[in-house]
């Protein structure tokens, strides 16, 4: 039976005493409760090292954001997925849409990108989703359809069975505009059928698909309550505990 996921997305935010407060607020909200849903937050990798070290990790998972395409060497200013398990993250977010949009993360590379992290034995949280003017003009499905077959269809089921997907539409992240969980629902079952299709029923049921855009303690209950999302991927409301746990407990 696939796993129900509440993951956070700090993005580029909150300096160090901030990310160890926020870590600890959430550590400490989670005492003596029983979530009925893995807890993942994913920090800057600056912080990675010291959230580990202050939070329960069996209770907390801990994501990177993002990893080299390179394994090590003369790669200036670049983490590698190796450096990144060092830290205790189990998890590394690949494919956000920022980072496809503003750092020109092609399919290609971020196939590599999903290849290192499971060499290095992290679980990719694989992200996907159309812009509005596809969606305007019905392409989503096809869009995301591709992204995974770019990054992911060359993966053996075995493999394909470590990954965690993120079904994002960009014109839902950080606008306030969340999809409809009908919306959501939708394109979620289609991209079971998709895993199916190349992987077989048992490897598609497996699959946790998170839904992220706009996700928050008002509307969580709802998207999770549809049979193929797993659960959120959670940018803004993740940077406060306030607003966090609620979606947490929204299972
Ligand atoms: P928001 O929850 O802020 O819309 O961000 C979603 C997201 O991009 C998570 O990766």
């Amino acid at each position: 039976m696939r796993k129900n996921i509440v993951a956070g997305n700090w993005k580029m935010n909150t300096t160090l005493p901030e990310g160890l407060a926020l870590a600890k607020g959430l550590n400490e909200a989670l005492k003596g409760k029983t979530p009925n849903c893995d807890v993942i937050i994913g920090t800057p990798f600056t912080h990675l090292a010291s959230v580990a070290a202050v939070i329960d990790t069996n209770k907390i998972g801990v994501a990177a954001e993002n990893c080299a395409d390179q394994a090590a060497g003369a790669y200036t200013g670049e983490v590698s997925a190796a450096m990144v398990a060092s830290t205790g993250a189990k998890y590394v977010i690949l494919g956000h849409s920022e980072r496809r949009a503003y750092y020109h993360e092609t399919p290609e590379i971020l196939k590599t990108k999903v290849n290192l992290a499971l060499a290095n034995g992290l679980t990719p949280i694989f992200c996907i989703g159309e812009v509005l003017e596809e969606r305007e003009a019905g392409k989503h499905f096809e869009v995301v359809d591709a992204q995974i077959k770019g990054s992911l269809f060359d993966l053996s089921a075995e493999d394909f069975g470590k990954i965690v997907l993120a079904y994002e539409p960009v014109w839902a992240i950080g606008t306030g505009k969340t999809a409809t969980s009908d919306q959501a629902e939708e394109i979620h079952a289609h991209i079971r059928a998709t895993l199916a299709a190349k992987y077989g029923k048992e490897v598609a049921d497996n699959c946790t698909i998170l839904y992220g855009g706009s996700c928050n303690a008002g509307n969580a209950k709802e998207l999770f309550s549809k049979p193929n999302v797993d659960g959120g991927l959670i940018g803004g409301a993740s940077l406060a505990v306030d607003k966090f746990m609620p979606i947490i407990e929204a299972f």
